[in-house]
């Protein structure tokens, strides 16, 4: 199976850095068929920079757009949300949804995040949820039973779509403290018995070029989802060449 990588801009970046990036990024992933066989591709800017990365994309299929949330209700009053509905036809094929920056920052629930990918997949998209304990909760030997319950609570049910799921520590996420090989290996086989075969699982936090090769060779792990190093074109087509 190809691995999955996917780039998440989180909050950053001006319309001409944007613009900038994705430019470096096709660059570099078309110059190089290999990478183009041996991985797929996303990129999840902020929305506003959706339509223009879909602009630059126009031609280069290989790389797809994804979103970093989206509202679980499909359209009307509801002031600052964006509906999947708006996502797909901007062109999206994945929605990141239940970021642990989204569960702290606006307080969502596993249940927001299951309403978030349903509509997701309503849309004829594949949401990338996103699960993941606290250094609390992984010192206290809770990480299994914690992402356990939040993958019950936050995935949809299994029959319909694809769905992947992101499992990032929170104490891993931006913090240059990268799960060990050993921590990364137990938790993607826990959510493998979870979640079953169909599904991709993807590791995220602090995951950079130089830990990439060894992270995406453990067993159940299907790809990555990078935050800081998916701003700098270089450090993305390195974890791409780490694959
Ligand atoms: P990081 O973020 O790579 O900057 O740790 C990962 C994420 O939050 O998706």
């Amino acid at each position: 199976m190809k691995k999955l990588i996917v780039g998440n801009w989180k909050m950053n970046g001006s319309v001409q850095e944007a613009k900038a990036l994705i430019a470096a990024l096709i660059n570099g992933l078309y110059a190089d068929e290999g990478l183009l066989e041996g991985c797929k591709f996303a990129v999840c800017p902020p929305f506003l920079h959706i339509g223009n990365v879909r602009h630059a994309l126009h031609g280069y299929p290989k790389i797809a757009i994804g979103a970093q949330d989206c509202s679980a209700l499909e359209n009307g009053a509801h002031t600052g949300d964006v509906s999947a509905a708006m996502l797909k036809d901007a062109g999206c094929r994945y929605v990141i949804v239940g970021h642990s920056e989204r569960r702290s920052d606006h307080g969502e629930s596993d249940a927001d995040v299951k309403a978030k990918a349903e509509a997701v997949l309503k849309h004829d998209m594949i949401p990338i949820v996103c699960v993941g304990e606290t250094l609390e909760q992984r010192e206290a030997g809770e990480h299994l039973k914690v992402v356990e319950a939040q993958v019950n609570g936050s995935l949809p049910d299994k029959s319909f779509g694809e769905i992947v799921v992101a499992y990032e520590p929170v104490w891993a996420i931006g913090t240059g403290k990268v799960a060990g090989i050993a921590e990364i290996a137990e938790m993607h086989a826990h959510i493998r018995a979870l979640v079953g075969r169909g599904v991709w699982i993807l590791y995220g936090g602090s995951m950079k070029p130089d830990n990439a090769g060894e992270i995406l060779a453990v067993d159940n792990v299907d790809g990555g989802l990078i935050g800081g190093a998916s701003l700098d074109a270089d450090s993305f087509l390195g974890i791409a060449r780490a694959v």
